[in-house]
């Protein structure tokens, strides 16, 4: 049981990281009556007070920083800010959506084929453990390396809608009655999936480190090589067969209410995605040294696997072709994807002259104005957003 004492001892023993340090002037409090002495001192005396030494906007650092990282502002980083905006603008819950028909459909022993049925299934099986994986990186691992504010609130935006989207896919296999053990097990039981989480493990495993910190070219490398594999190989590639999946079904009028949540869960992932390619090149220009060829090659041998891991899951998923897609047209769309992911980082196309087989997909990922129900939502919060009180 947590008694006072212990949590004065953990504290007293914790070493200071720089992140971490008070700025100059505040008084460091060690213990609950010593802050409550250093109090009454502040009480009787006027602090002294130093404006050279507030937070300069020049001075922040995505990594390795040195300024507080509780004032937010000064704004250095607008960037996050607009997408810390952006994400709350598109808040969303999925019992909001209507998931009737989708039951219906699911219950009616000839609504879906069995190949659609294992399509959905193994889609599940990924995506329900793949948020929680995504969830427990930034909380455990990516937001203590981070040192400017603006990005963390970002992250923490981000880490919410993570949890939003686990939400999402639990009401899908509730809804549908899908078993239970089967879907969340999937990550350890079905090889396709197995595989590509294996790849993320050690990544994950770095940031969460309780013993990694960051501060010397190995580290910032490992830091930088971790946040490219999830920000552009997971977010920007391991979830598209998938997306395209569903969204297909929906296409095609089946499982609207799941193609519906994923939509949603895709335009979230976008502007994860592209934050996550925000962060990397804003450090890659703060620290241009971690940027090394042998650095560059390492990443597209990573980019290399993922393509290859993401074109066996397609393989697993859709055996016979289904829905009017098949694994092979997924070969291109995959190298399209990567090809976009590594010029957004600075690195060459991996594959030239690959198209996109799957122009209806950008079209989604860009969510015109079709969707009522968005529109809706989106004016209600802006409108929430801007409330005025006279
Ligand atoms: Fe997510
Ligand atoms: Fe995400």
């Amino acid at each position: 049981m947590l008694s006072w004492d212990e949590e004065t001892a953990s504290r007293a023993s914790a070493q200071p990281r720089p992140h971490l340090q008070a700025v100059p002037n505040v008084p460091q409090f060690s213990t609950h009556a010593d802050a409550a002495l250093n109090q009454g001192i502040l009480a009787r005396s006027e602090p002294q007070v130093n404006t050279a030494q507030r937070v300069q906007a020049a001075d922040k650092r995505v990594i390795n920083g040195q300024t507080d990282v509780n004032q937010l502002v000064p704004f250095k980083y607008k960037w996050a800010w607009d997408k810390y905006l952006a994400g709350c603008a598109n808040h969303w819950m999925p019992q909001e959506i209507n998931m009737q028909r989708d039951i219906e459909l699911w219950k009616n022993p000839n609504g879906l084929t069995e190949d659609e049925r294992r399509l959905v299934k193994r889609n599940l099986g990924f995506f329900v453990t793949a948020d929680s994986l995504a969830a427990n990186n930034i909380v455990l691992g990516t937001y203590r390396h981070i040192t400017a504010p603006e990005c963390r609130q970002y992250l923490l935006r981000q880490a919410f809608e993570e949890a939003i989207h686990t939400h999402a896919y639990q009401y899908i296999v509730e809804s549908l009655g899908l078993e239970e053990s089967e879907i969340f097990n999937a990550y350890n039981e079905v090889k396709s999936i197995r595989d590509k989480d294996q790849f993320l493990i050690p990544f994950i495993e770095t940031l969460t480190d309780p013993a990694f910190t960051t501060g010397t070219t190995e580290n910032d490398q490992k830091l930088l090589k971790s946040l490219i594999v999830f920000a552009c190989l997971m977010e920007g590639l391991f979830f598209y067969v998938g997306f395209t999946q569903i969204l297909a079904l929906g296409r095609q009028n089946k499982m609207m209410g799941a193609a519906e949540q994923y939509q949603y869960i895709l335009r979230d992932e976008s502007m994860h995605c592209n934050f996550g390619i925000d962060l990397i090149n804003t450090i890659k220009l703060e620290n241009p040294h971690l940027w090394t060829s042998t650095f560059k090659e390492e990443i597209k041998a990573l980019f290399l696997e993922a393509v290859e891991l993401e074109y066996r899951y397609a393989e697993d998923t859709m055996p016979r072709g289904v829905l009017g897609l098949n694994a092979p047209m997924f070969k291109g769309y995959l190298r399209f994807i990567a090809n976009r992911r590594a010029q957004q980082i600075g690195l060459e196309a991996l594959f030239p002259q690959e198209e996109n087989p799957f122009p209806w997909m950008s079209e989604m990922i860009d969510l015109k104005k079709e969707r009522n129900f968005f529109e809706t939502r989106v004016i209600e919060y802006q409108t929430g957003g801007a409330l005025n009180w006279e």
